[in-house]
């Protein structure tokens, strides 16, 4: 791997385009694979192990396509996987995602902060130990938005049943004071605006994107990976599942035109088609 090497990211779908903006704009002049394994989105109802063998095989993937650093931009998978991955991966540095219940708990006025993620996100041990960590002096409160990840798939951001799931797990934590809420899953930051208007001026809205970005900026330093050139990095989407889809959504959601190429699974490896 060079320092003119593609960093690789990936999620289950389009959430982790949330993680890629920002990182685009932190480090323009870094080339990006994007990975989306849309033929096996949602992760988040799945069993861990599974998350796990997928994340597995994408990593492999993007090792093949020389990816010098990887963003596991999905909770789920980082959840899943994270631990596994830098195991068998010694010598790729790996930037993971965690429920920022951190900043939470340290800004909330109220001590109650409410956390959206996926049931894998909330059952994995990753999860529990930010917990233990950070959310001592403070109330949690959770709920995994069932259906959510689908309509932002969907690109339906703003429609009345996208409405109605976040209202069902807002409205709640509202009546109990929250005065923070964690995105702890990388789709959700794509329906901020709608969340914003739930939840109107009292409550903070936490994207990690930023501080996932930051990590990555870090440790491509302290790697001596980060590119020295000025010009801007070329960007380079894959997905699982149908290439005219992603393109779509990648205009929709992050205002560009993306190059979009499509890949398979065969016996739990990535191919090219
Ligand atoms: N975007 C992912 C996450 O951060 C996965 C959502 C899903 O596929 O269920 O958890």
């Amino acid at each position: 791997m060079t320092n003119s090497s593609p960093i690789g990211l990936f999620d289950s779908g389009v959430g982790g385009l949330s993680v890629l903006k920002e990182v685009r704009k932190q480090f323009p002049n870094e080339s990006l694979i994007y990975f989306a394994d849309q033929f096996h989105v949602p992760y988040g109802s799945r069993p861990v192990d599974e998350v796990r063998a997928f994340a597995i095989g994408i990593t492999r993937y993007l090792r093949s396509k020389g990816a010098k650093l990887v963003v596991v931009a999905c909770n789920t998978a980082s959840a899943a996987a994270l631990f596994t991955l830098r195991k068998m991966f010694p010598d790729v540095p790996f930037v993971g995602m965690e429920p920022a219940v951190k900043p939470a708990a340290e800004e909330s006025q109220n001590g109650v902060v409410g956390v959206l993620a996926t049931p894998a996100t909330f059952q994995g041990a990753l999860y529990e130990s930010v917990l233990e960590r950070f959310a001592k002096d403070v109330t949690v409160l959770q709920d995994t938005c069932p259906g959510l990840v689908t309509q932002i798939e969907k690109g339906e951001l703003n429609t009345p049943k996208t409405r109605r799931i976040l209202e069902d797990a807002l409205k709640p934590m509202l009546a109990k004071g929250i005065d923070r809420v964690v995105l702890g899953c990388t789709h959700y930051p794509f329906v901020i605006p709608l969340i914003e208007e739930i939840v109107g001026n009292g409550v903070n809205v936490i994207d990690p994107a930023p501080a996932v970005a930051r990590q990555v900026g870090r440790l491509l330093e302290k790697h001596r990976l980060a590119n020295c050139r000025d010009s801007l990095g070329e960007v380079v989407y894959l997905t699982t599942g149908e290439p005219p889809i992603l393109e779509q959504l990648v205009s929709g959601l992050l205002g560009v035109k993306g190059e979009v190429r499509g890949v398979t699974w065969q016996g739990g490896c990535v191919i090219d088609l």
